[in-house]
């Protein structure tokens, strides 16, 4: 069944979680939305050596599903505009603590806060090492208020001969967590 999804990609490291997550989501056909913070494109063309824009061009997502992360009239900025799940892949700690605080300081943040007040999905990927205690008030805030907080930390005990198979396998708990079937991983008890 196809779902409308928003992914938002924040300036955290890991920004293969995002993109695996993206390309899990368009290849299995969902509609895919998304961004990226300023500091998230910074990090995707560091660690990727390519564009965020290129990225979502490969991805075959359109221009008119791709938002400015500025800009708070963009649809996901409303609760009107019906998304069956919202992640934020990688998440820094700093949109954790906006979030967790309750300000909209860009699209990712405003997105992230509707879906919690419309009692919709949000999941979280923080990315950060050692956590402070700040930190972890946040994301136990995020919890509290109803956002899945899903540590990127890839198991290992399922073989994984790459990158790429760790980044596959955060997606496909993501996806776990949204109830979409997938084939990212071998699950335990079928290896
Ligand atoms: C290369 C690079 C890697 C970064 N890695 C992290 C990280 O893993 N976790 C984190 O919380 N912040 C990290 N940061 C810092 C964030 O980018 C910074 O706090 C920024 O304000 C986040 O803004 P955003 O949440 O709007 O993207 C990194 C920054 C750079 C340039």
């Amino acid at each position: 069944m196809c779902g409308r999804y928003l992914v938002c990609m924040t300036g955290a490291s890991g920004a293969i979680y995002g993109i695996r997550t993206l390309r899990a989501l368009a290849e299995l056909g969902q509609e895919v939305h998304a961004l990226a913070s300023v500091w998230g494109e910074r990090v995707v063309r560091e660690e990727t050596g390519r564009s965020f824009g290129d990225w979502t061009r490969e991805l075959g997502i359109p221009p008119e599903r791709r938002y400015d992360p500025g800009d708070l009239s963009a649809a996901p900025a409303s609760g009107s505009f019906a998304l069956e799940g919202t992640i934020i892949a990688p998440c820094s700690m700093a949109s954790a603590g906006a979030i967790a605080g309750g300000i909209s300081l860009n699209l990712i943040h405003r997105a992230a806060l509707v879906s919690l007040k419309e009692g919709r999905p949000l999941v979280l990927v923080p990315r950060e090492t050692p956590l402070s205690l700040v930190d972890l008030r946040n994301l136990t805030a995020l919890a509290e208020a109803g956002a899945v907080v899903m540590p990127a930390s890839p198991a290992f005990y399922q073989g994984p001969e790459s990158i790429g198979d760790l980044a596959d396998f955060m997606a496909g708990k993501i996806l776990d967590r949204l109830h979409i079937e997938h084939q990212l991983f071998k699950r335990w008890g079928a290896l």
